[in-house]
């Protein structure tokens, strides 16, 4: 087992999360390490930390822009004792953690449904979960979170759309080591509460901060589309969208954005 990183030690506050923990300069993907720890029996609770990430990968395919020394780039190894089925709602737990800790930094953050963490209207966090299970049994769930902290630029195509800690708190820099032991805490926390209290507690936390409730929004999943009102999230974390013919659909899955405008 890995020594917790040296300037996270002193200021985590956890029974367990973040007791097993890897810092690596660069790797691909801190989710595929994580991953590859875990089939080599990380414990539940080990977290993977890169200063840097090559393939950094976001949700649909994407690629999570990871240079480095500037963000945090952390994956945690959890061990539910849960049917794989009843696992989404941790990734919203994990938003929730996201959150507080970006508020108890100085940031204001809103939750995007499913898991995107915005700050001013822009993306401050990511969450990627990827779960490893054989038949009705969870091998593993590495839940990864990237957190914009430090940068001040962005590239071209995310400048509209992305922003960082430290441009939401008026250019005063994070500290990284103190921000990651702080999320720990906020993660155990919040994935204990959703041991104990199920998925609605988790919902209730998500819809204290959720962004696009009550707006029209578009929702895609694949090819599919569908645009209505975005009216609740339910006790499962699923959307429910009010669609223009007045029926409510309940989405499990997607992305959300803007509605088309009208032709
Ligand atoms: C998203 O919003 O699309 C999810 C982004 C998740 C990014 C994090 S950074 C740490 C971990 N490693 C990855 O390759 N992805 C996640």
């Amino acid at each position: 087992m890995s020594p917790v990183d040296e300037l996270v030690k002193p200021l985590l506050a956890t029974a367990w999360l973040g007791h097993a923990w890897r810092h690596l300069l660069t790797c691909a993907s801190t989710n595929d390490e994580a991953a590859a720890w875990a089939r080599a029996g990380a414990p539940h609770g080990a977290v993977v930390v890169a200063d840097a990430q090559e393939r950094g990968r976001g949700r649909l395919g994407r690629r999570w822009h990871s240079p480095a020394g500037e963000s945090l780039y952390f994956s945690v190894v959890l061990r539910p004792a849960l049917e794989p089925a009843r696992v989404p709602p941790v990734t919203l737990a994990a938003g929730v953690a996201v959150a507080e800790t970006l508020e108890s930094h100085g940031a204001a953050p809103s939750l995007k449904w499913p898991n995107d963490v915005l700050a001013g209207g822009k993306k401050i966090a990511g969450i990627l979960a990827e779960m490893a299970s054989v038949k009705d049994r969870v091998e593993h769930l590495v839940v990864g979170i990237g957190v914009n902290l430090n940068a001040l630029e962005f590239p071209v195509e995310l400048a509209a759309i992305a922003t960082s800690l430290r441009r939401e708190r008026g250019g005063r820099p994070v500290e990284r080591a103190a921000f990651a032991a702080a999320l720990c805490a906020r993660l155990e926390h919040w994935y204990q509460r959703f041991v104990d209290g199920g998925a609605p507690v988790v919902a209730a936390g998500w819809r204290r901060r959720a962004a696009f409730l009550g707006a029209r929004v578009r929702v895609t999943a694949g090819r599919d589309a569908l645009t209505g009102v975005a009216e609740a999230l339910d006790d499962e974390g699923a959307l429910l969208l009010r669609l223009d013919d007045g029926r409510l659909e309940r989405v499990i899955a997607g992305e959300l954005g803007p509605p088309a405008p009208a032709s």
